[in-house]
């Protein structure tokens, strides 16, 4: 295979609130993730349960000091182990590392004047041990992690105070760190504050005394987090010239079932569902079928004079997003097999093996998402996140032998080479999900594993956390060298 350009920035990429744990350390200060319940009673395939959340859950949780419920404050313990996880990526031969700034580390509540000092001590420490390396940082500003005071008592995204309090963080972050990170990303997966509105929104739904009501405050705060996040855009240009800002998105992809028009008219509606939200950050204002949709409900977004110039003004310079699997969409599902993914259910592909978590294998999806995206907005684009999360067993001799991984990852890596090389796509990188083992998002499960790097730590926490390089560290090293030319 020809090598990708001469600076393709590969690496990988975690986020503070699966990875970085130390979660009442250095003055942090509680975040929604800290709360999120490890629930082994509950099916993984079942995302809706494994998500519900009630003010009552949050209260007990902020009681305890448990973390074995609670895995995502241990993570895999980067906060102790930054120095060595490092040293593995660069020995990996990564370009560049994706990670993100726990909010709530640097302002414990949200809602303070002057940020925590030792909190922003961290990051400098693992922005220098990266520049050692010659390691580029990709920051997420916000992945999953609004702190739980500004939740609690202020309704997260939802009150437009929010607005003010991610800008006063995103200032402090960007005036602190404008000459070690020159990459940045507003929203992790902005379009999921429709899925799960706690995580991504700080919305508890027991705040609202109706469903409707509860919509209708999922789709306002989509709003103050699109100011934010053009605000914040805004603001890295001006304090770091030469900086870029790029949105992050799931990449739901989703196939007609049949060849039957409505189906194909299903697929390609289920598409802009999660478009409509790069859309606003890339044209700088709602899409006309998003602004149906709020008629359709009767939704009405309270918009600040001025909203809509900000938007226009400040759009993102490049495309990031995520990419797991692809999924069907049909107007009669009866008799229709159902399949996990990214964060939704949808049509299960008979033509696709899936993993054990039932989230279906498809690297000709990545090609096809590449291209969809990329014709759609003529942007640059990286690839945040993509890797199989799986089970992997240590061998008696102390090995891993992810051949499985090695699989999906080559398969992947070659389809975004055709999509580059045939179908013309600029691509700035690429960022394999949880290059270090980490807690999984949706199941608070650390048995569910991405990672090219064994984290000796089970789904209750036990564990040494000792890193063990797997098979696939080698043979990712391997593809680095080769620039992508040997798979
Ligand atoms: C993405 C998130 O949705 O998918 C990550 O940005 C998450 O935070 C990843 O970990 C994989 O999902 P999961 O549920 O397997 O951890």
């Amino acid at each position: 295979m020809q090598p990708f350009k001469k600076d393709f920035l590969w690496g990988g990429a975690t986020a503070a609130n699966q990875f970085e744990g130390g979660w009442n350390e250095g003055g942090k200060g509680l975040s929604v993730a800290d709360v999120a319940r490890f629930k082994p009673d509950v099916d993984v395939q079942d995302m809706q349960k494994q998500w519900e959340i009630t003010s009552q859950d949050i209260e007990e949780a902020a009681r305890t000091t448990d973390t074995t419920y609670y895995p995502k404050r241990h993570g895999a313990d980067f906060y102790h182990h930054y120095k060595e996880d490092i040293a593995l990526m660069a020995e990996m031969g990564f370009k560049v590392y994706r990670m993100s700034i726990a909010w709530s580390r640097i302002f414990p509540r949200g809602d303070e004047l002057e940020p925590n000092e030792e909190g922003l001590r961290f990051y400098d420490a693992v922005f220098d041990e990266l520049k050692k390396y010659g390691i580029e940082p990709l920051v997420t500003m916000s992945h999953y992690e609004p702190p739980l005071a500004f939740v609690t008592e202020y309704d997260g995204w939802y009150n437009r105070k929010s607005v003010e309090f991610f800008l006063r963080y995103v200032k402090t972050i960007l005036t602190r760190y404008k000459d070690k990170v020159k990459y940045w990303l507003t929203f992790n997966e902005v379009d999921s504050v429709i899925r799960h509105p706690f995580m991504t929104g700080g919305l508890i739904p027991d705040h609202f005394p109706t469903p409707e009501a509860f919509e209708q405050a999922i789709y306002q705060a989509m709003h103050h987090q699109f100011v934010a996040s053009a605000l914040a855009t805004k603001l890295c240009h001006e304090i770091i010239p030469g900086a870029k800002v790029g949105c992050m998105l799931t990449k739901l992809t989703y196939y007609p079932y049949t060849c039957k028009p409505e189906d194909v008219l299903k697929a390609q509606q289920d598409m802009r569902a999660t478009l409509a939200f790069s859309d606003v950050q890339v044209f700088g204002e709602y899409p006309a079928y998003l602004k149906a949709l709020y008629a359709r409900k009767g939704i009405h977004i309270q918009k600040e004079r001025g909203d809509d110039e900000i938007l226009k003004s400040y759009p993102v310079d490049f495309i990031s997003f995520s990419y797991y699997s692809s999924s069907c969409s049909a107007v009669d599902t009866t008799g229709l097999d159902v399949a996990p993914g990214n964060t939704c259910a949808a049509i299960k592909n008979p033509y696709l093996k899936a993993s054990p978590w039932g989230w279906q294998i498809d690297p000709t999806g990545l090609r096809i998402s590449m291209v969809d995206l990329y014709d759609r907005y003529r942007l640059p684009l990286f690839i945040v996140e993509n890797g199989l999360g799986t089970y992997d067993e240590v061998q008696p001799d102390g090995s891993i032998q992810d051949d499985y991984r090695i699989h999906y990852m080559a398969e992947h890596i070659k389809a975004m080479h055709d999509a580059v090389e045939l179908d013309g796509v600029d691509l700035m990188g690429y960022t394999c999900w949880g290059c270090i083992d980490l807690v999984s998002n949706s199941s608070n499960q650390m048995s569910k594993r991405y990672g090219m790097v064994y984290v000796d730590c089970d789904d209750y926490g036990k564990g040494t956390y000792k890193r063990t390089r797997k098979k696939s560290f080698y043979w990712y090293k391997k593809v680095i060298a080769s620039n992508g030319a040997d798979l």
